[in-house]
């Protein structure tokens, strides 16, 4: 073995390998998916084509679009058997735990679970990326005591996730802007959940358990579960009024404030930009303007004392809320999302593997008898 390195607590500035997937540059704050600067991606792409392009390296033809919708359609029924078991979930269970469950039980449902060639593990990614939209909408449906939808192949991906949930689809513009949070949440380089999924491919465990993985590390408030995080403080504030003396205080108490800061970005987060745009069409199309106001004076309130700039969560959150979902569900729609970023590093670190094992100083007892 060559020499030791001690790394920094929580792996800061640390490079542990190479990707081809997407890169961040903090010093411009902007974000690049397989060559292409992300905000290009917004303005000319769905999430369809971003997803495609993730797993493929390149963007898709129209006759290559269509194929990869056709199988996302083909894939979107879950089957009686995981149907029922979410139906016997505790009702106060977190949909992102029944999301993890549900993943595991679509890898004991696949036949191929161990098949871990390349085409293989593409089709679990095709089975997933259609499926967990299914999932979280049966079990938001179970948890409100109304029957499950079946998915409905005329529509796109993210108006299907709305029917699926709400039984409608919302205006145009609605949908437009949860598709603009689909294509920035889609990947961000070697973050705690996308090393999760990595780690786990790396010992060669299935594509299912890596991904069920990295459900489990998204769901922290300090990762993903930071969308939830940022409603509950703006619940919290109430209302424009109160926003600046609320965050001063915060600030005062020196407390940490969901949805901002980065450990990567330290000037503002590349996405951002978007994705408050988005929230403010969401706000000015369901006329529930003061969320939007709200989040504006806390982000200046932030900024102005502390040069803390807000993450990717801060108007994600606030959007979602506003598009009519509960917020236990902000996370899981990160998944819906983030899980063609996944499935690319696990297909990456797959072709080239090394099993991911680092080493610990032990700071224990010294070596005594019993
Ligand atoms: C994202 C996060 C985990 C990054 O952590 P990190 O890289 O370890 O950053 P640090 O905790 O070292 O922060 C550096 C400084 O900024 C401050 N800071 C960072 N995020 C802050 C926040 N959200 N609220 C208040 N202060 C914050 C820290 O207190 C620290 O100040 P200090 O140097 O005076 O101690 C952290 O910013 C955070 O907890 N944010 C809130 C959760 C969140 O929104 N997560 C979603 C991430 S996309």
């Amino acid at each position: 073995m060559s020499e030791t390195i001690k790394a920094p607590k929580g792996l800061a500035g640390v490079i542990v390998d190479t990707t081809e997937i997407s890169k961040v540059i903090p010093e411009l704050s902007k974000l690049i998916y397989r060559g292409y600067l992300v905000d290009e991606l917004v303005e000319k792409c769905d999430s369809d084509q971003v997803a495609y392009l993730m797993l493929h390296g390149e963007l898709p033809t129209d006759h290559q679009l269509a194929h990869f919708v056709s199988k996302e359609k083909e894939y979107r029924s879950i089957s009686d058997g995981l149907l029922k078991s979410i139906k016997l979930y505790p009702k106060k269970a977190h949909p992102m735990d029944i999301l993890q469950t549900a993943i595991s039980y679509l890898g004991m449902e696949d036949d191929r679970l161990w098949d871990d060639d390349h085409d293989t593990n593409y089709d679990k990614f095709l089975r997933m990326y259609a499926a967990i939209p299914t999932i979280i909408a049966a079990g938001y449906r179970h948890s409100i005591g109304e029957d499950f939808i079946t998915p409905d192949p005329s529509l796109s991906r993210a108006a299907n996730f709305f029917n699926m949930c709400f039984g409608e689809v919302p205006a145009d513009g609605i949908v437009k802007a949860f598709d603009v949070s689909l294509i920035l949440y889609a990947e961000h380089s070697f973050n705690a959940s996308t090393f999760t999924t990595r780690v786990i491919t790396s010992t060669t465990s299935d594509m299912y358990s890596a991904i069920a993985g990295g459900v489990g590390a998204l769901k922290g408030p300090l990762h993903g579960g930071a969308n939830e995080q940022v409603m509950y403080m703006l619940q919290e504030v109430g209302s424009p009024d109160q926003a600046k003396a609320w965050m001063e205080d915060k600030l005062a108490k020196k407390a940490k404030v969901m949805g901002f800061g980065h450990r990567v970005y330290r000037k503002g987060d590349s996405r951002v930009p978007a994705m408050k745009k988005a929230m403010h069409d969401v706000a000015e199309l369901t006329g529930q303007k003061d969320w939007a106001k709200i989040s504006d004076i806390l982000e200046k309130t932030m900024v102005d004392a502390k040069g803390i700039h807000p993450n990717l969560d801060f108007p994600a959150g606030p959007a979602y809320y506003m598009m009519g979902f509960p917020i236990d569900l902000f996370t899981p729609i990160f998944v819906i999302s983030r899980i063609s970023g996944w499935a690319a590093h696990v297909m990456e670190q797959r072709a080239n593997n090394r099993i991911i094992r680092p080493l610990s100083e032990y700071v224990g007892h010294e070596l005594r008898e019993i």
